[in-house]
């Protein structure tokens, strides 16, 4: 934690890399800083070790949940994006004079002398200094209790004694976010004051009611704590005590009149604050440490628990300790493998940022301020187990089990579902299945470990209630017939409601229309499982597997390429997508994943990719990355999906969809273009973008969802941080295409394809139990194609160690 001395004065010589108006990063890239409150939108960091987690901005919003950051909210918090004023607040208030303000800028919106938001991996420090006193606060979860901890030091750097009142305050929610009916929700929470344990605890009863009377009960009712220590003075539960009739965050009753009343929130609307007194000499600072920690409501322990918690965090000592322990857990995935290049900003996010937003927001807290689900999208998170590869790759083999887990015997998949609730999306989405079995041979080149396929899981119940079981060899086996039984009279994959584009919903509705990305993706994961199957005593099953996956090359060779591409698809009724023929009012004339994973997984001839890459570069690489579609849908059509109704150029709707951007880069790689390559890379990497902020919008350390392509207005504009797909791939596609280290059966492949200026560059690696330290050299100035491999001093054939 920094000392007091240490922010004393704001102005401590730090140096700042990539610096704009609104921020830098530190040295070596671990913190990002936040010099003033009013970015142009929020920008957060996401703090989850797994179970609880909140989100906070750098104006001091957000909210808390355990578990599901959707159906188990601690905290109530409206996603408005443009006020950012639903929050955990703490007011500050100056008994002398009666004046107040808030620690952080929200809700108060002080002009501190000084206010800075420092984002680390899993820590937030927000610090402000205002009419003399200095306001350090540090928030973190503990490494393994579902607890948060706020930590606010307080100096006085005037020349008088202070006496201070601190008020806390949230809004308690205890389940679903989306409760629509909040005058129903609310009668089944309580509070209850324990002054003893200087404490409020809150409740929220499993409500019994059936669904159908309100859409907000589907959730995973909890109970919760806030406490502070020293121990407040005072408390208050009820909304309307602590506002006053008609009050706001601005002006509380409780902060105007300087004190709580100790209600009770049963009967009323329920909220959280402590109120805590402070006197502080001039250069004194002291310490109030605040949790909010939760459990589901079936624990009937939950209570010693909270105890335990409470009584844990009554020390700074503590704070400090369990601080470092839980960054230790992050420097363990930072640490595990990494590169260094000439470029920083590549080095940053690869090393650091992107890791710790696929761990940390998409996989363990699936929460953002845009996307905040809670549950679990059978693509998403499947990929974005990706990044756990060269890290721990046990974690990829644990997802690709719970994911195994949502499937039917018929091989078809829930699209996502909310992990102990028995709720899940069943749809005609058609890829979906497909990842489990693309994944999973990844963690097996990764580890060259195939006793995953032995593993066992249970398939979803079917219309009996009985639970069947299977290996994962068997569960991938099924999706992949599934998917070969859905297949066009033309020898091509069904689209259904929609392929890995959810937006393209309506394109197959009936059946008929054909997904030529499907085809691309399948026809790898066909050769590559063919080979598994005849190891496993299947060769009738590997002989049919190889010869569908030729006969799939052969039908996408000779109905999908339209001249200088690939189509993406065909419509129920025949017509395509992404063809020449939808030029003028039509829209949606090339798309990109029907050409980048043709290259990448070989369904396209030599020549063929070469066009088709050619092809994107002159229509979809753009200035701020490579366009999922061009040009974008503007009127709504009900053969194409919900993403023709988006704004044009926005979203799936033709904007740069970064998840899919990766994919150009990665064959870029593949025909090894390593200039042009790298150059889409950075055009998209947030590091980059955010030397422009005032175009960009977005966090500078996060990668978005998407960018607004060149229909919208705000073309450049980044939307949807944190998003799933994003980081894990922009991660991979960095690590093993563009530095190039990436493991194939026999052993880890050195096949950099780079920009012809970087005359070295080095790679940590961690691969099947021993780390690797490589450090290739580039003297003659080329792209790709490796000369030599010496291993300990000895010069090896081939590139593979
Ligand atoms: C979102 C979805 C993902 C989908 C992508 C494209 O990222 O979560 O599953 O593949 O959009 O539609």
């Amino acid at each position: 934690m920094r000392t007091a001395a240490e922010t004393m004065s704001g102005k401590k010589t730090e140096v700042k890399k990539f610096e704009s108006k609104y921020g830098y990063f530190t040295k070596d890239g671990r913190e990002y800083v936040i010099t003033r409150p009013d970015t142009p939108r929020p920008w957060i960091n996401v703090v989850c070790n797994g179970d609880f987690g909140f989100v906070v901005s750098q104006t001091g919003s957000g909210f808390s949940w355990l578990d599901n950051s959707n159906l188990s909210r601690v905290t109530r918090w409206e996603q408005d994006l443009i006020k950012d004023e639903w929050g955990k607040y703490i007011y500050i208030r100056d008994n002398k004079t009666g004046e107040f303000w808030s620690a952080t800028w929200k809700p108060c919106c002080p002009k501190f002398d000084f206010y800075e938001a420092r984002y680390g991996q899993g820590y937030v420090i927000l610090t402000s200094v205002f009419k003399g006193i200095r306001a350090v606060l540090t928030m973190f979860v503990d490494r393994d209790e579902p607890v948060e901890i706020w930590n606010l030091a307080l100096t006085n750097e005037s020349e008088k004694e202070r006496s201070l009142s601190l008020f806390s305050y949230f809004e308690f929610c205890l389940g679903n976010a989306g409760d629509t009916h909040r005058e129903f929700q609310k009668t089944f929470i309580e509070t209850e004051i324990n002054c003893e344990d200087g404490v409020i605890y809150g409740k929220k009863r499993s409500a019994l009611v059936p669904g159908f009377i309100s859409t907000g009960l589907s959730e995973i009712p909890v109970e919760a704590f806030h406490a502070a220590w020293p121990k407040p003075v005072a408390y208050d539960s009820d909304k309307e005590a602590f506002f006053g009739r008609y009050g706001n965050i601005l002006t509380p009753r409780a902060v105007r009149e300087g004190k709580l009343l100790n209600t009770d929130g049963r009967w009323v609307d329920s909220v959280a604050s402590l109120q805590n007194d402070v006197t502080l000499k001039p250069g004194e600072t002291k310490a109030v440490i605040y949790t909010v920690g939760a459990s589901r409501i079936k624990e009937t322990s939950a209570r010693d628990r909270f105890k335990k918690l409470i009584a844990k965090y009554r020390s700074e000592e503590t704070v400090k300790k369990e601080l470092e322990r839980f960054k230790a857990l992050w420097n363990d995935f930072i640490e595990k493998s990494s590169i260094e290049t000439p470029d920083e900003a590549f080095n940053f996010m690869t090393n650091i940022w992107l890791k710790y937003q696929a761990i940390a927001g998409r996989l363990w807290a699936r929460c953002a301020y845009y996307q905040s689900s809670g549950g679990i999208g059978f693509r998403d998170q499947l990929q974005d187990s990706l990044v756990f590869l060269p890290l721990k790759p046990e974690l990829t083999r644990k997802q690709i089990l719970l994911h195994a887990e949502q499937q039917f015997e018929d091989g078809t998949v829930h699209h996502w579902w909310h992990p102990d609730t028995g709720k899940g999306a069943v749809t005609h989405m058609t890829d979906d299945l497909l990842w489990l079995a693309f994944i999973t041979l990844h963690y097996i080149d990764e580890t060259n470990d195939e006793t995953v396929l032995d593993e066992i899981a249970p398939f979803l119940p079917g219309h009996t209630g009985e639970v069947k079981r299977g290996s994962i060899y068997d569960h991938c086996i099924r999706a992949m017939d599934k998917v070969l039984s859905r297949w066009s009279v033309r020898g091509l994959p069904l689209i259904g409601e929609g392929d890995w584009n959810d937006g393209l919903s309506h394109v197959g509705v009936r059946m008929k229309g054909e997904s030529v990305w499907l085809g691309h993706f399948f026809y790898w994961i066909l050769k590559q499982f063919a080979p598994i199957c005849g190891k496993r005593g299947e060769p009738e099953r590997m002989k049919n597997y190889l010869d569908r996956a030729e006969k799939l090359k052969a039908a996408i060779n000779e109905h999908a390429w339209d001249g200088e591409w690939y189509i993406r698809a065909t419509r129920d009724d025949g017509r395509p997508l992404g063809s020449k023929v939808c030029k003028g009012k039509e829209g949606g004339v090339i798309f990109l994943n029907a050409q980048t994973w043709a290259v990448f997984h070989g369904t396209a001839t030599p020549e063929r990719a070469k066009q088709a890459m050619a092809s994107c570069e002159k229509h979809l690489f753009r200035e701020y990355g490579a366009l999922l579609f061009t040009p974008a849908y503007t009127k709504s059509d009900p053969t194409i999906g919900y993403l023709s109704r988006y704004a044009p150029s926005i979203r799936e709707n033709g904007g740069v969809y970064t998840h899919a951007a990766t994919w150009a880069v990665q064959a870029l790689c593949a025909m090894r273009n390593g200039d042009l390559a790298f150059e889409v890379y950075s055009r998209m990497c947030p590091i980059v973008r955010g030397l422009n902020p005032d175009l960009y919008f977005v966090e500078p350390y996060a990668t978005p969802g998407n960018v607004d392509g060149p229909d919208s207005p705000n073309f450049g504009r980044g939307g949807w941080t944190w998003y799933t797909g994003s980081g894990a791939w922009t991660f991979r596609v960095g690590m093993n295409y563009i530095v190039g280290v990436r493991p194939v059966r026999e052993g880890l492949m050195i096949d950099p394809v780079i920009p012809k200026s970087w005359k070295k560059l080095s790679v940590k690696r961690f691969f099947r139990g021993a780390t690797y330290k490589i450090e290739i050299e580039n003297p003659k100035g080329v792209s790709s194609g490796v000369k030599q491999v010496t291993v300990d001093g000895k010069a090896i054939e081939g590139n593979i160690i």
